[in-house]
């Protein structure tokens, strides 16, 4: 692993960071179960496996001391009245937080805790989003045309548990309702 201390740019409005290990690409497939109009889901799934989001990650050792960091870009889309979104995870290590910075577009993070605590807060350019310990999230792309760029960092050791948010979904769902934007209660969800 190259040690020593490295820069690298996100030249916008190419949001493709210089320094890049892998490239992520997630599809409407893996997102089966999280949507609430199963049957629009798969009217679209059987037309075309859209791709969704992609995320470049700069690597580094998944260790306690090291920090990961990456672009994450959701795209705009929807399922239903469903906005586009991420899988969205807790971090395995539930004790580790992650720091967002947005770079483009508009959106939500969809955040909850094991005890079922919610909050959905606005993505919006230059803002800056702290997601503190134990809380899960999920990046929702509200743009008709443009994508949600988001610059993430995480300790090194949280890993992601997908599979908590995989069996019910988030609390909270992001949706359009007849050309506004609406926050609701997630009707498959039960503490
Ligand atoms: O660690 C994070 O929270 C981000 O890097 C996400 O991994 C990224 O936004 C993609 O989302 P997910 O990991 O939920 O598929
Ligand atoms: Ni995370």
């Amino acid at each position: 692993m190259f040690d020593a201390p490295f820069t690298f740019s996100i030249p916008l409005p190419l949001p493709i960071p210089s320094r890049q290990d892998n490239h992520i690409r997630r599809r409407l497939s893996s997102l089966k179960g999280q949507f609430l109009d199963t049957a629009e889901y798969k009217r679209m799934l059987a037309e075309e496996d859209r791709l969704v989001y992609e995320v470049y990650e700069i690597r580094r050792p998944k260790v306690a001391g090291e920090l990961l960091s990456g672009i994450s870009i959701v795209h705009p889309g929807k399922v239903g009245s469903e906005f586009f979104m991420t899988k969205g995870h807790f971090h395995t290590v539930l004790d580790t937080p992650e720091v967002y910075y947005i770079l483009k577009g508009e959106g939500f993070m969809v955040m909850e805790t094991p005890e079922g605590e919610a909050c959905v807060e606005p993505l919006l350019p230059n803002r800056v989003l702290y997601v503190p310990p134990r809380w899960a999230h999920r990046s929702v792309c509200t743009s008709r045309q443009d994508d949600l760029v988001t610059f993430f960092v995480y300790p090194g050791n949280a890993g992601h548990d997908y599979g908590t948010i995989e069996e019910q979904g988030f609390r909270k769902l992001v949706v359009d309702s007849g050309g506004r934007i609406e926050i609701i209660d997630n009707p498959r969800w039960k503490k």
